[in-house]
């Protein structure tokens, strides 16, 4: 596949070090001038911009947090005047105001630039129709992937979420190749399809989708390219830092790529906020060296990832982040036993008479807190006789409990019976004090 950018992505750690140190340092210097939260929080841990001169040093700035942003709502943290910002956009968040982000016109073509390379890294081109159903809008998804797309120069389609079957009918007329949608949904797209007998291999184009916006198992991965017949990649991004594209996987899957110039990376502890030894699973935080609108010190993701700063096969020298296991917030303790979402659900994928549709409720007993894992059951098994559903039933508890060590009830329910999502996907119902 081809590499969009040689120089700033096949760069030697050294050289690439030399730059990302300019830039911090500058960046540093920046806020510090021009934003008075930063000069606050700068001031407080007693550090100046002329103590930051390399990456070695970004370990003496304090962290921001997604609180920062929402204390300082709405345009609290942006770096320059109002009248250099061309873009807002908002994460929806459950309660209260939304978290905004502000974009100048270099970030919006420091975003298409990143976008650029994902595209080019699943063999997007100038010949490539993309059809992207991640959402229009406030939401990073359609838009980031929207000029990332142009700027490669391949058709566009723009044609965000929703309205299922005209995606299909637009997809096979205008012979997309490359998909762009969250995973739950690519996978809603080809049981659809099916539905519509249009077989999601034939009778579609496609030969890359570039899927994120929320975790998914690498079991996922394998069952989204085994239905459409081609590459899953893995995109992530984060509004508050840029949005998708962040980082990207290449052709070789053993990681996703980071865009190091322009946004630094660390792991660090969660409880003790100290930087992980290389290669240690912990809580990814960003930098941002060269956004102007409204860049980031040590901004905490909530994402549990590790780095690999091998070289990869691919000829990048990136640094590649391993797949995120779930955010900090979303991890579940379930008696005692600490559990991720997308590791129940790579259990749940090694049974073959289950359809990649599940939904994680909770519940508190007392002091203990309870799980029940409602997974839907394939057609076959429908089909078939009530004694089969209850050995699968059976066998995923035990799978439950000596893989992750977790004591769950499961419930087999009917084909189509769980609800399907258009974007991001709700797959844990959390009714903890609230039954
Ligand atoms: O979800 C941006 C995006 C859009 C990324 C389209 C990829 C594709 P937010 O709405 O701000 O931005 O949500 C960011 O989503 O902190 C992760 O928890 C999660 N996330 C995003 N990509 C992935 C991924 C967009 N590939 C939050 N794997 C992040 C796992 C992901 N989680």
């Amino acid at each position: 596949m081809a590499i969009y950018n040689r120089e700033k992505e096949c760069q030697s750690r050294q050289e690439r070090e030399i730059y990302q140190g300019k830039a911090l340092s500058a960046m540093v210097e920046k806020v510090y001038n021009n934003v008075p939260f930063y000069k606050k929080k700068l001031d407080e841990v007693g550090v100046k911009p002329s103590d930051i001169k390399t990456v070695a040093d970004l370990k003496k700035l304090p962290f921001t947090i997604k609180q920062d942003l929402r204390d300082n709502y709405p345009f609290g943290l942006i770096a320059v005047p109002k009248t250099d910002i061309v873009r807002l956009h908002a994460s929806s968040g459950t309660t209260g105001k939304p978290t905004v982000v502000a974009y100048t016109k270099n970030d919006i073509e420091l975003w298409s630039e990143v976008m650029a390379r994902s595209f080019a890294s699943a063999g997007g081109s100038s010949e490539s129709t993309v059809h992207i159903a991640y959402g229009y809008g406030l939401f990073t998804g359609g838009l980031g992937a929207h000029y990332g797309a142009e700027k490669i120069g391949a058709t566009t389609v723009p044609m965000s979420s929703g309205n299922t079957k005209k995606q299909i009918m637009l997809m096979k007329d205008f012979e997309a190749d490359i998909l762009c949608c969250t995973p739950s949904y690519a996978i809603y797209l080809a049981e659809e399809m099916v539905k519509a007998g249009i077989d999601p291999k034939k009778d579609i184009n496609l030969k890359a989708g570039i899927f994120g916006a929320e975790p998914w198992s690498n079991e996922i991965k394998a069952n989204i390219e085994e239905r459409f017949g081609i590459k899953a990649m893995d995109i992530y991004g984060l509004s508050e830092i840029i949005g998708p594209g962040v980082s990207i996987e290449c052709e070789f899957s053993e990681g996703a790529h980071i865009q190091e110039d322009h946004f630094l990376p660390e792991i660090i502890n969660p409880e003790t906020l100290e930087p992980v030894e290389p290669g240690e699973v912990g809580e990814l935080v960003f930098t941002t060296i060269t956004k102007e609108g409204m860049p980031l010190i040590r901004y905490r993701t909530r994402d549990i990832t590790s780095l690999n700063y091998e070289k990869c096969k691919c000829g990048r020298t990136t640094v590649r982040m391993g797949k995120v296991a779930g955010r900090t917030d979303d991890m579940l303790i379930i008696r005692g036993v600490n559990v991720y979402p997308s590791q129940i659900e790579s259990v749940i994928m090694e049974l073959s008479e289950i359809e990649p549709h599940y939904q994680l409720i909770i519940t508190r007993d007392g002091t203990l807190d309870e799980m029940e894992v409602h997974v839907e059951m394939s057609e076959t098994l429908f089909s078939d006789e009530v004694k089969k559903i209850q050995t699968v039933k059976m066998k995923l508890q035990e799978n439950l409990n000596s893989i992750l060590g977790i004591k769950a009830k499961v419930k087999i329910v009917e084909p189509g019976s769980i609800p399907r999502s258009e974007g991001k996907s709700k797959r844990v119902i959390d009714l903890r004090g609230k039954v």
